[in-house]
Parts: C-alpha cells; structure tokens; sequence
C-alpha cells in the first residue's frame, strides 16, 4: 500500500508515502530519486491530522490515518500548505470523516475552494493568525505564518510541549525516504545535493521571504522538525537549518560552473579548454554540462552552490542557443546573487549569442569577467589565448573573494 507509518513520539505519529512513478515534480523537476510527502497525525483529547499526500498515494494514506486513528474520529485537519502533494487527499479525508474541523489560515480558506470546491462552514473552519494556538489537550500548535515560502498561505505550526516543529515545504528536500525516516538513521550526505536541488528550483526564488521565515523560527526553541518532504530531523536538527540558512541566504563556495550550448562541439571545445585552463590555475570544483543533456535543475543547483557561473553559447539563427535561453530564464527569475559571471561562446558567420549572454551578465547583479571570448567557427590560437587569460582572471577574482 505504500505509506510509511512510524512513532515518532507517544501519540505522535508520521504517515507517509515515497513517490517512485511521479516522473517530474510540478511536471517539470526530474524525480530520479523520488520524493516523500510526508503527513502528521497527533493522538490527544483531540486528534489532529498534519496535511496529507499527492493523490495517487490516496489508498495507502488513508489505510495509515485510520490505523493511527485505531477507531477514533478526526477532529481536525491542520492545513500548512495548499500545494496538491499535500493537499491531494483532503477530499478523501473529507468524506470519511465529515464533522472534522478544518485549520488554516484566510487564504487558506479561500484556495481550499478554489482548488477543491470545498467550503467548509465558519464553524468548520478555524481560521489561525500569527501567533495563534490550537488547543488539543496535552498537546497545543502555535502557528507561525510563512507567507511565499514558497505560496502565499503557507504557515508553520509549532508543538512547544515536545519543542516538535511541523515545517512545510520548509527543510524539506527530494529523495525518498528508504528506511530512515529520521535523520540519524541515514547520511544525510547522500540527500544534500537534491535537497539542495529541491531549494533552489522550488523555493529559491522566495530566497527573501525564507530569510525571512527562517529568523522567525531562529526564535524558537526546536528539538524536532517534521517536514513535508525528507527526513524528521530528531538528532541534528541543526544541520539542515544551517543548510536551508545557507543557501537562503547566497552563500557560495568556491568553484566554477561552466555550461556550455554547442551544436557541432566548437562551443563545448572551448569549455573543455577554460576548465582545463582552470585546474591548471588550481581552482578546485570545476563542473562542466552540456546545456542540452542536463536538465536545467541541476545546472542550477550547481550554479546555487558554486561562485562562480560561466556561460558559453553557439549562435542560433542570430541569437542564442534556444536550450540556453531556456537556462537564461531560470535564472533571471530565480533572482541570483554573490556570483561572479563570465561568457564565451562562438558563431559561424556573423554573432548574436555571445552578444546575448553579455546583456544577460550586465543585466544582472553579477561581478562580471572582463575578459569575454568569441570565436568565429572552430577555436583558434587567439581565442585559446583569451581562454586562458579568462582562466587567470577567474582564479584571481575566486582568490580575492
Ligand atoms: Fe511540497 Fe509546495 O509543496
């Protein structure tokens, strides 16, 4: 039936389920790993389900509520985050239990109809500010709203008895989880990279509402977090809030990035040559991808954890190469910073994309190379010169950094 099910302290309990079909998350991330949806479910005086799942887990999910349940009703349904891989199977929850009360927030409310056609009655429906708290005997939720992070009626709850945070999309990542549905019982080394991946494409360009988020939740006291997707963070809490901090707030490492557009492997021969020409200047974390094998997700994920990008593209009909362009997008709205920038690229008889990635560098909030590269056909001597000196000028302003 496919939905975990695990104590995580008395009458505490985690529901929920790996996705190993879903091919692309919001049909366009590759899901190579899979991804978890991970839901909550408090046993008290009253009992409360945190979220649910993406509908196709519906059957497995809802077998899990009504064990945990072991024969009680559902008092509340707690709606962190309006999102389908969350909110997939409130429908479903609906129906078997029709007296539950929902708890969310005002656009809550309002997105529960507009993507469920749901209206729950005022007395159904406890609406929570900032602040507010939501009694179920022993154990109580303050709320902490997170707006944009990454939709508008995202919020956050709290549990303050056993310090448990239930975050939403917030310290989440992609990957299932196999086996270890807690942190100390995997290495969260192998997760990093596509929880990384997770952050940058699906919360990255909310960077400043994260920031802001995050402070709000420095300010609690947190033993536990609970997550939407990923691990529940129960030894080392610490280590994925230093990670979301971190990539919230653009701090890079050193390394360079080279993506490259070729067609007939002109382009793709002088980034071979620049990342040569860089470790032999002893950079370190040089990576190079072909923009048109590499799905753009991972290119940024790179790009988010790397200094510094470098973009090199064939001309195409005047212009740049069209799977670079799709790149140039991604990262125009994901708004980067602390980058330092360069370009290159190459034409057959007259220019434009080369031109292009320049406007796209000036445009943005980059320290720019100065040394920019364009060669006419195949790579001559002059321009295998000019590589090098881009290579020299890179390692200097990595140095100085
Ligand atoms: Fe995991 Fe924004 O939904």
């Amino acid at each position: 039936m496919n939905c975990l099910y695990a104590k995580i302290l008395d009458d505490l309990y985690y529901i929920g389920a790996n996705d190993r079909q879903t091919p692309l998350f919001e049909n366009m991330w590759p899901l190579p790993e899979g991804v978890s949806y991970n839901a909550y479910l408090i046993r008290d005086e009253k009992t409360a389900l945190l979220d649910t799942v993406r509908i196709n887990k519906v059957d497995g999910f809802i077998g899990k509520v009504l064990e945990v349940l072991e024969g009680r009703t559902l008092d509340y349904l707690v709606i962190h985050h309006m999102e389908p891989d969350h909110s997939g199977c409130i429908r479903d929850i609906l129906e078997l239990f029709p007296d539950l009360t929902f708890v969310g927030n005002k656009k809550t409310k309002t997105m529960l109809y507009d993507f469920l056609e749901i209206t729950p009655d005022d007395n159904k429906f406890i609406e929570v500010k900032d602040g507010d708290t939501l009694d179920l005997g022993k154990r109580k939720l303050n709320f902490v709203m997170t707006p944009m992070v990454h939709w508008p009626e995202s919020m956050v709850s709290y549990e303050p008895t056993d310090k448990v945070l239930f975050s939403q999309d917030i310290f989440g990542g992609f990957g299932t989880v196999d086996g270890a549905i807690f942190d100390d019982q995997a290495d969260y080394n192998i997760f990093r990279s596509e929880t990384r991946r997770y952050y940058s494409n699906i919360v990255g360009k909310y960077s400043m509402m994260a920031v802001k988020a995050l402070d709000k939740l420095s300010k609690i006291d947190i033993d536990i977090i609970c997550p939407v997707h990923g691990f529940v963070w129960r030894e080392n809490p610490q280590t994925i809030i230093d990670d979301y901090k971190k990539w919230a707030n653009h701090e890079v490492e050193d390394g360079v990035v080279i993506t490259y557009g070729s067609m007939y492997g002109n382009t793709e021969a002088m980034a071979d040559y620049l990342a040569t020409f860089l470790a032999r200047e002893g950079v370190k974390n040089i990576k190079v991808f072909d923009v048109s094998k590499t799905h753009a997700s991972y290119i940024l994920n790179e790009i988010w954890k790397y200094k510094c990008m470098i973009l090199g593209s064939a001309t195409y009909d005047n212009s740049v190469y069209p799977n670079m362009y799709n790149l140039l997008n991604v990262l125009r709205y994901n708004k980067l910073k602390n980058h330092i920038m360069g370009v290159f690229g190459s034409y057959g008889w007259s220019g434009g994309a080369v031109k292009q990635l320049t406007a796209f560098m000036e445009e943005g909030k980059f320290e720019k190379l100065e040394t920019i590269v364009e060669s006419r056909g195949t790579m001559h001597k002059e321009e295998e010169n000019q590589l090098r000196k881009l290579a020299k000028e890179i390692a200097t302003k990595l140095k100085e950094n």
